[in-house]
């Protein structure tokens, strides 16, 4: 089987294509990804050399390299992105553009190839925010962040394509995903690299907004069984059962790290920050997938692997992310 990853340089991406190659003998992948500030190569190091592997560098909104890049391809899985809710609002033009139009592009290049299955991996955020229950695939939209409309612009496209032409698609949404690999700018691996270099957390709001965790590994899994067992033209959420408030998890952190709760800054708030996201699984639960890492023990070895690899995000810490973090976070003076 050929498979085309996009964005596989980034977090869930990188995580993907190793898991994948760790999974299947006769796979084949080729990483289309245009090394955007969170596509990084020193993710998939170890993996560069594998034969059955292939890196190309190129933008999804570029029909001619999407072409290129999926001939030949039994499926795809699209999770080539701009991800960040801040970023989003500071700057949408580039989550419309790759978001949506990126995700436009890879479709018509699906339909006109005729690639038998396309994943587009996309976000509970889709669903917006809830006090109470949670979303199935059947709940309405109703995005809040630029971030979360462009997604949901691009679930919509991918659902039409279906209805309309019978392109064979399937969707995720899967809740906050941690571990290795994960750009610093998303609350665990800000708050933990912070955390070591006794820097201040900057808590937004009251810090009692929930996200529901998710360890990148089971999610990985669950997009391989909706990849191969997946009915088309069908939504599958991923969810890890693990509702967390910000502060708690915020302390959780400072104590694995032996950091002092000091260190927590309460700033100002996310403007149009959802409350809460929790989703139902039990569409995917039957196809007998189940999130398999408790979120302690995930927490606990994500948080060892930041401790045990300093150069890694030492690295995005001195460059871009500078100018980003001084901007994004000015009140902390
Ligand atoms: P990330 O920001 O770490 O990585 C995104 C990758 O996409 C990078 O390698 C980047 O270079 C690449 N990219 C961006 N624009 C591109 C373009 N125009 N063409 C080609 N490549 C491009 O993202 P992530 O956290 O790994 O998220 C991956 C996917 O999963 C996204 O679609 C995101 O919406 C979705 N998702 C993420 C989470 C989460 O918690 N991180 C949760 C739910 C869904
Ligand atoms: P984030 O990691 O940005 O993911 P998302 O917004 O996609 O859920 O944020 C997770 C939660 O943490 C969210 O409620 C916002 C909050 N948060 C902070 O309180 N401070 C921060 O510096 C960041 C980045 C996030």
């Amino acid at each position: 089987m050929r498979l085309v990853v996009t964005g596989g340089a980034g977090f869930i991406g990188a995580n993907f294509v190793r898991f994948m190659l760790r999974r299947y003998d006769d796979l084949e992948v080729v990483n289309l990804d245009k090394l955007t500030y969170a596509g990084n190569l020193e993710n998939l190091r170890d993996i560069e050399d594998d034969p059955r592997y292939t890196f190309v560098k190129g933008d999804i909104c570029d029909t001619v390299v999407v072409r290129a890049a999926l001939e030949g391809a039994d499926a795809v899985v699209n999770f080539a992105a701009e991800t960040h809710v801040d970023r989003s609002i500071s700057g949408p033009q580039d989550f419309i553009s790759t978001d949506v139009l990126g995700t436009h592009t890879l479709l018509e290049a699906v339909r006109e190839l005729g690639i038998a299955r396309y994943v587009q991996i996309s976000t509970d955020e889709v669903y917006g925010s809830t006090e109470t229950g949670a979303f199935t695939e059947e709940s309405d939209l109703a995005p809040s962040s630029p971030y979360s409309a462009s997604k949901a612009g691009a679930d919509l496209l991918v659902l039409a394509y279906h209805r309309t032409f019978g392109t064979p698609v399937l969707i995720t949404r899967s809740s906050n995903n941690y571990g290795p690999y994960q750009y610093p700018e998303k609350i665990i691996p800000l708050f933990i690299t912070n955390a070591i270099d006794e820097q201040a957390l900057p808590v937004y709001g009251d810090g009692l907004n929930v996200r529901d965790w998710l360890h990148v590994d089971d999610n990985c899994a669950g997009i391989d069984a909706v990849l191969r067992e997946g009915a088309l033209g069908e939504v599958y959420n991923i969810g890890g059962g693990n509702e967390v408030e910000n502060l708690s998890l915020t302390r959780q952190i400072l104590e694995l790290l032996g950091k002092s709760p000091e260190l927590i800054r309460f700033v100002t708030d996310r403007p149009g920050h959802d409350r809460r996201y929790a989703i139902d699984c039990g569409k995917l639960r039957e196809l007998g997938w189940s999130p398999e890492t408790p979120f302690e023990t995930g927490l606990a070895r994500t948080v060892s692997w930041y401790r045990d690899n300093p150069d890694w995000w030492r690295k995005i810490k001195s460059g871009e992310w500078r100018e980003y973090y001084a901007q994004q976070y000015a009140e902390l003076g």
